[in-house]
């Protein structure tokens, strides 16, 4: 036998290496746990990581475990308190553990036979969502690979079901110009999702925002009137739980409301913000997803789980089989049901990682509670930062938040120099110092610092911490020396 093979296949040395590695994650989780000062996202610059990793390549010798340290080192440490960036989680550590498994099993999934149990689990774990966010028994649906592959999935599905006639087969009419509206503020993967399918900038018709960045659902009707007029065959209606930028939620029951009258299929985004549904304090934000035809849901934004693990969710569960095949696709030609378990033919991927998995590990070991507790204590701690924006002299919101999202700036007193330029300033100095880990965004066109409260053990008084760090880097610029 190959010996290099044999060596890459050893058992043993995965036992050796795994435990290592596996105390060398403990270390680093506790490091994060205890807040230990580290450089949240380690200053570099993408040349000169290229340049290392290539030498690196270059070299002889390999030591993995220092390949592990190095790496670990290298990145963005959304495990410590002061990570406050994207919208992306620390995943539950053994949530992560699962997914090792997961990898070593590596079973594909496109058809039942290549991965029966994490078949089962998915769907389970699907219809657990499903109930959690107030969908009937009918619902059904997938797991994907990120809320843009969801998004595209429910919007897929949207088309075929509502265009009425057989896109999928005949491809796109000449004269039927197909859009949906969806507020300005949308992630891009919406807009994105209509031009993969061929219908352009004027498939997505704007529905104007109010001051609090949701969909002003008064301005539901000229516009759909007004895009109506231009010849658009509007099918889609598509609301924000919540919006990427400002974490505001669209209002999800009065739109649910001009769907239904307008003949429209209901999509709601609620990758980011629609695990709120599980939650007793925050339920309210979500009334009416439960009406919606079809919800992206993303684990791994607020349910603890490793990237990329997406639920995309139908209220009527025959609209899976709509996404990628003609209507009525879901029977077979004796009139029977099309076979649930074979799911590539209801997502983008055909080998598909054995996303539930770890979902199902999370709520037997912890329980449902968990979700909600921890979408709880971030938004909680989203409250709280807005309460002490406001008390702080200096500092203005750009919206009172809903969530664990807040969009601020600092308006020194007197100064009259370009606000912008100065928040754009701040935001560099706190990525070079390298202490806290905060993004920047822009609403209504001005420049705001963005912070995304992923870590439910980020404290008080490290957001304290935070705004005394900002008013000391503006005094530097607007008072120097
Ligand atoms: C509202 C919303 N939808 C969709 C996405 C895309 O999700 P993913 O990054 O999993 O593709 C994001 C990502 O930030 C988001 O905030």
């Amino acid at each position: 036998m190959n010996s290099l093979l044999n060596h890459a296949f050893d058992p043993e040395e995965f036992r050796r290496e795994g435990h290592q590695l596996v105390d060398l994650i403990t270390t680093y989780l506790n490091d994060c746990r205890e807040a230990r000062p580290m450089p949240v996202l380690p200053p570099s610059d993408p040349d000169t990581m290229v340049d290392f990793w290539t030498k690196d390549l270059n070299s002889t010798g390999f030591d993995l475990q220092k390949f592990y340290q190095t790496l670990i080192q290298q990145s963005n440490h959304i495990h410590h308190p002061r990570y406050m960036g994207h919208q992306v989680v620390p995943p539950a550590p053994l949530s992560a553990l699962t997914e090792l498994l997961e990898a070593v099993l590596n079973n594909g999934m496109a058809i039942y036979e290549m991965g029966p149990a994490s078949t089962a689990i998915e769907r389970v774990v699907l219809r657990w969502l499903a109930q959690k966010i107030g969908m009937t028994d009918l619902a059904d649906g997938i797991l994907t690979s990120g809320g843009s592959a969801g998004n595209l999935t429910g919007l897929l599905a949207a088309r075929q079901a509502m265009c009425g006639y057989n896109i999928w087969d005949e491809g796109a009419r000449d004269d039927s110009k197909l859009a949906f509206m969806v507020s300005e503020e949308a992630h891009y993967s919406v807009a994105r999702a209509a031009r993969i399918m061929g219908w352009g900038d004027q498939g997505v018709v704007k529905v104007p925002v109010n001051s609090r960045m949701q969909l002003d659902s008064s301005r539901l009707g000229e516009t759909l009137e007004k895009a109506q007029a231009q010849g658009l065959k509007v099918i889609a209606l598509v609301g924000n739980a919540c919006t990427t930028s400002t974490g505001t939620y669209d209002p999800l029951s009065k739109m649910a409301d001009f769907a239904e009258a307008h003949g429209l299929w209901f999509h709601v985004d609620g990758a980011h913000g629609g695990a709120a549904a599980m939650t007793e304090k925050y339920r309210h934000l979500t009334s009416g997803i439960e009406r919606a035809d079809s919800v992206v849901i993303d684990f791994h934004k607020m349910m603890l789980a490793p990237a990329l693990t997406t639920a995309v969710l139908f209220r009527n569960g025959q609209h899976s089989y709509e996404t990628f095949a003609q209507k009525a696709e879901y029977l077979l030609s004796n009139g029977a049901k099309k076979p649930w378990y074979d799911s590539a033919g209801r997502t983008l991927e055909c080998t598909k990682k054995m996303l539930g998995v770890k979902v199902y590990a999370m709520i037997k070991l912890y329980g449902d509670q968990l979700f909600s507790d921890y979408i709880t204590t971030t938004y909680d701690l989203g409250h709280f930062m807005s309460g002490l924006l406001k008390q702080e002299k200096e500092f203005e919101l750009a919206v009172e938040p809903d969530g664990n999202i807040v969009c601020f700036r600092y308006r020194p007193d007197g100064f009259t120099g370009d606000l912008n330029k100065l928040t754009a300033f701040i935001r560099k100095k706190i990525t070079d110092d390298a202490g806290f880990y905060v993004v920047q965004t822009s609403v209504g066109g001005q420049i705001y610092l963005r912070v995304t409260l992923m870590n439910p053990f980020t404290k008080e008084e490290d957001l304290r911490d935070l705004l005394r760090f900002i008013r000391k880097i503006a005094g530097s610029l607007v008072n120097p020396g």
